[in-house]
């Protein structure tokens, strides 16, 4: 307890400094001031400087009326302030510079960002850092005796941090039952920060998981999204399950656990399989889609798995039907259906196509097809599959991996010939029109396709004066003659 006490003073001195270096808190203080209130930084803000991360979203909670404070300030700051009030729930945000600025005033019920619930109950310092969702997060610090700073821990936030602990302030029960979108949070501040989280709070989380069901999708696929774009993944998503919560928010990824064995003939556990390909392309890329393609890519494995007594396991087509899987999850989740989640079908369709192309007698035809389907996204389409490769063998994963280097050196080489990758159609619909005074018809998007194919099969190159030439050859057949003629 003593060295507790004496990291508090180191903390508080280290506090003031920083706090005395942005103008802002100043600012604040001499509001508080104006108005007889007590102010404090509370939440994020704190937990993430006292871990060394930086952050532009400040929370401040005053014992009183957090609006007129947001008034006060809002004044003192000039124009520059971008003000909004939100009276029915007691809030108001300010927009200065960089920073976002959230005010509120001390509360007896519950934290939550999208309560519906008007706020009316004032509280004390104390109400309020005990109805916050986690010890870590409860953490404030006075300001209103400016420059004199004080954090004030009432639950030991400060060695949770220490300890790397995510634990919540109250019975987790209870703090659970306030908003049970916080049994995710936990997890995501779990893996976001490489924390642990308490034995007791775990537990509870276990117990309240069925509660998530009441949580809107939109905030449950915020948290998801957070999870899936830490360093490591697959943590949170091996807490998800054990904790029971995956099972209600993303059952087709529990069913990809576990493994099968027939006649000694086993297949893998594509859940862990999953979560080591995710984890590879989070070490490659910060992409938020690529990274949901690496979590969906195996999602059919469990509806087309059949057992062969010759071959064993098999799993075809599961690329086809899990690009069709993808839609529907996303609706579930209320994630966008627009480019991204196409973005996502292309790469969980395509994901085996680029294996089959090392061998030998691979036609360049079918690298200018593959090509020509992942079209922008050929790059990412290759740092799936390479991260798919998850063997414990070495020698294997390295054969994979420089097959992989066969193929887009090959690739590269179509590419340079037939630049099919953002192919343009070398004459257009309305081209074909004007030529054989054609209307918008059937006849016009078949010799148009006709064109493409040909350029994908490598009978023409990909070059205006082939395609008119193969055009007048196919038109004569069709009965049609150029209208100039
Ligand atoms: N909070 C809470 N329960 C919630 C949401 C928020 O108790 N369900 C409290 C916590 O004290 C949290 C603060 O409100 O620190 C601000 O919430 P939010 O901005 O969502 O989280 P941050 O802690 O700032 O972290 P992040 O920005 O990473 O979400």
């Amino acid at each position: 307890m003593l060295l507790y006490r004496k990291s508090l003073i180191v903390i508080n001195k280290a506090f003031q400094e920083h706090v005395t270096s942005i103008p802002l808190f100043e600012q604040v203080a001499q509001a508080a001031l104006e108005l007889d209130l007590e102010v404090y930084v509370i939440g994020g803000y704190v937990r993430d400087y006292l871990l060394g991360r930086t952050c532009k979203d400040i929370d401040f909670m005053c014992v009183g009326d957090g609006l007129g404070l947001a008034k006060v300030l809002a004044e003192r700051l000039g124009p520059g302030a971008r003000v909004s009030f939100f009276k029915n729930f007691g809030t108001a945000q300010i927009k200065w510079g960089d920073f976002e600025l959230e005010f509120v005033g001390a509360r007896k019920e519950s934290y939550r960002e999208d309560s519906r619930k008007p706020l009316v109950e004032n509280g004390t310092l104390d109400d309020d850092q005990r109805r916050r969702d986690f010890t870590i997060n409860a953490l404030a610090v006075s300001l209103h005796k400016y420059p004199d700073v004080e954090l004030i821990d009432p639950f030991e936030g400060l060695l949770d941090l220490k300890r790397k602990i995510i634990r919540t302030p109250l019975e987790p029960g209870l703090t659970f039952s306030d908003d049970p979108l916080r049994m995710l949070r936990a997890i995501r501040f779990a893996t976001q920060l490489q924390f642990d989280i308490d034995a007791v709070t775990f537990d509870g989380i276990t117990q309240s998981a069925p509660r998530i069901t009441i949580v809107s999708m939109e905030r449950v696929h915020v948290e998801l999204n957070k999870i899936i774009l830490a360093s490591k993944p697959s943590y949170g998503f091996k807490l998800l399950i054990i904790s029971g919560l995956l099972q209600h928010i993303f059952p087709e990824l529990v069913e990809l656990q576990g493994v099968e064995t027939i006649e000694d003939k086993s297949h893998k556990d594509n859940f862990y399989h999953t979560l080591q390909v995710l984890d590879n392309v989070a070490d490659r890329s910060d992409d938020l889609w690529l990274r949901w393609s690496a979590l969906l890519h195996d999602i059919a494995k469990p509806a087309t798995k059949r057992f062969h007594p010759k071959q064993g396991w098999t799993f075809h087509g599961h690329e086809e039907r899990g690009a069709r899987m993808v839609p529907k999850i996303f609706r579930r989740l209320k994630l966008p259906l627009n480019e991204k989640m196409k973005f996502v079908q292309k790469l969980v369709r395509l994901h085996l196509r680029p294996i089959p192309l090392v061998k030998d007698e691979v036609t360049d035809s079918a690298i200018r097809r593959l090509m020509f389907e992942a079209g922008d996204d050929l790059e990412a389409l290759m740092l799936l599959c390479r991260a798919d490769v998850t063997s414990k063998n070495n020698a294997k994963v390295k054969r994979y991996l420089h097959n992989f280097d066969v193929v887009e050196n090959k690739m590269r080489e179509v590419e340079a010939k037939d630049s099919v990758r953002n192919f343009q159609p070398p004459v257009s619909g309305e081209e074909i029109m004007d030529r054989y005074g054609l209307k918008p018809s059937r006849i016009v998007g078949d010799l148009k396709e006709a064109i493409k194919e040909a350029i994908l099969e490598g009978e023409i190159a990909n070059d205006r004066n082939e395609a008119l030439d193969l055009l007048d050859k196919l038109a004569q057949k069709e009965g049609l003659i150029p209208s100039n003629e």
